[in-house]
């Protein structure tokens, strides 16, 4: 009997923790399970706990602060990360800036813009490979707008013909880019580097300028 009275507590007693332990929400993360497992001791960029006592109970840091305390106090607001300084402008993969000109703004991206990727034979048979996998199934193999989706689709334009012939570089980077008329936008697909790359091609291959 003593026993079935004890074992009943226990249980009440897991009971209980384990539906305090659910009690979670916003700041309170609830009980937890091995919590030094969760609390870092390095800077977490994500998380701050200003905090010096939260976790005193189980600390056994070298600064004799609490456990959870996770806070740079050399930092403005304790941050753990600084905010970057006022202006600053991310740079993308490769150290090109982000792509400003508005779908748009193709007249002022055609003026402005030069094929910063240097011409080399290399280049000539990445932009091969890019324009057959990204262009060619409107465009077809040799830009001549007769590609099978193309045909499809129709009123693709001819890159070899009329005044397509003269089109500036960048017009051809901002139209792969943010795309024109019936043509969509292939700026999320193909990085800028490559982007220049198949604009090398269509001018020096399929134009042959
Ligand atoms: C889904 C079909 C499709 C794909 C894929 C496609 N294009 Fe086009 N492209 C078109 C169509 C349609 C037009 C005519 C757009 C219009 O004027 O309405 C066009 C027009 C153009 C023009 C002329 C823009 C102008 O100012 O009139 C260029 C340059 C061009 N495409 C280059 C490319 C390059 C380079 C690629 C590969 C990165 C590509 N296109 C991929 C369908 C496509």
């Amino acid at each position: 009997m003593k026993i079935a009275k004890a074992l009943s507590l226990l249980g009440f007693a897991v009971a209980g923790i384990t539906l305090a332990g659910c009690k979670a929400g916003g700041d309170n993360q609830g009980l937890e399970y091995a919590p030094q497992m969760y609390h870092s001791v390095a800077y977490e960029p994500l998380t701050q706990i200003k905090d010096e006592s939260q976790g005193d109970w189980l600390s056994n840091r070298e600064d004799e602060k609490g456990e959870f305390f996770n806070s740079n106090v050399y930092n403005p607001h304790g941050m753990n990360m600084r905010e970057p300084v006022e202006g600053t402008v991310p740079r993308n993969k490769g150290g090109y800036l982000p792509y400003r000109y508005k779908a748009f703004e193709v007249e002022a991206a055609a003026a402005n813009l030069t094929n910063p990727v240097e011409l080399t034979d290399e280049v000539l048979e990445d932009g091969e490979r890019l324009f057959l996998q990204y262009c060619s199934a409107c465009h077809g193999k040799g830009g001549q707008g007769d590609g099978k989706v193309g045909e499809i689709i129709g009123g693709v334009a001819n890159l070899t013909g009329g005044a397509y012939i003269n089109l500036p570089e960048g017009h051809i980077y901002h139209v792969i880019t943010k795309g024109k008329g019936r043509m969509g936008a292939h700026g999320s697909q193909i990085s800028p580097e490559r982007r220049w790359k198949i604009v090398h091609y269509v001018k020096q291959v399929i134009q042959k300028q």
